[in-house]
């Protein structure tokens, strides 16, 4: 059976091109069709640096009402999408790519985290598996190669699972984003959260945008950044602290940072957890940066 054809990019065309394949395999392919046509991913797809192709899982089906899925043994509700016919896709589409890694969607996964995106961002491509209904019968995880969850909450369908990842993973690769840089200075590429942006107008309904970030002074600036980095992480995400090391910082943000956790001086070093990528920014930031 010939691949289906709803891909974009430039693979037919220019297939030197094409660096990275997404290949989704779907019962519902038009879901990506805003993905494609939209944002920066978008043109990427259409100058051929990266691939995205889907499969209907249906086209593999061999009965004449092209059946998909059946009921669970053992009862219980919803249906299970039948091993026969993922694997007959799945084969199918893995041996034209080879080095791409199989990933099954499923609640009941390993948790996808930016450091997962950093890793499956050097492969050659991702081969996307989305569950519907009660999900895949089990004897398909034996042909995947990870099993992963985006998160603590169950979606009717590994669709929007994928498009997650095809936007985290697309967005690491060369000729996506353009501006490295910026990539660099996100929340997840460093231990902390990401401090607070602001743009014109100075004052929108009677809010100020601080001073700091007026001043012109880069070492105030830079900070500042810090400052709301660390409170904005303390806040919302207190479990990345865990492995916070003040080794390099000065005496005087070290004593900031003390009264903020109300813990006395923090002398004690510890390990540096840094996301695997991520340059040493943060809290490891050197003291004259301060
Ligand atoms: N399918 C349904 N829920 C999911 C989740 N949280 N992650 C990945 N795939 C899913």
């Amino acid at each position: 059976m010939e691949l289906e054809t709803q891909t974009a990019g430039a693979l037919e065309q220019a297939p030197a091109q094409c660096g990275y394949a997404f290949d989704i395999l779907t019962l519902f392919p038009g879901l990506f069709d805003g993905l494609r046509q939209e944002s920066l991913l978008g043109k990427a797809l259409q100058t051929g640096v990266v691939e995205l192709a889907t499969h209907n899982f249906r086209q593999w089906a061999t009965d004449r009402h092209n059946t998909v899925d059946d009921e669970p043994f053992g009862g219980g509700p919803g249906m299970v999408l039948k091993p026969d016919v993922v694997v007959r896709c799945l084969r199918e589409v893995r041996q034209k790519r080879p080095g791409a890694k199989v990933v099954l969607l499923s609640p009941a996964g390993r948790l996808f985290k930016q450091e997962t995106a950093v890793a499956w961002a050097k492969l050659p491509g991702l081969i996307l598996l989305c569950g519907r209904y009660e999900g895949f019968d089990a004897r398909v995880e034996d042909e995947v190669d990870e099993v992963v969850s985006i998160g603590d909450y169950v979606l009717n369908g590994g669709e929007v699972a994928a498009m997650v990842i095809v936007e985290a993973v697309g967005r690491l690769l060369p000729g996506v984003i353009g501006n490295a840089a910026s990539l660099n200075e996100e929340s997840h590429s460093t231990a902390l959260l990401e401090a607070p942006h602001y743009t014109r107008p100075r004052e929108f309904e009677g809010r100020s945008v601080p001073a700091e970030l007026l001043s012109g002074n880069h070492a105030e600036i830079a900070r500042w950044r810090l400052r709301q980095s660390l409170q904005r992480t303390r806040e919302r995400r207190p479990e990345l602290l865990a492995g916070l090391d003040t080794r390099a910082w000065s005496k005087k943000d070290r004593q900031w940072w003390a009264e903020q956790t109300g813990e006395g001086p923090a002398t004690k070093a510890r390990p540096q957890r840094v996301a695997p990528g991520a340059p040493d920014r943060g809290a490891a930031a050197p003291a004259d940066e301060l």
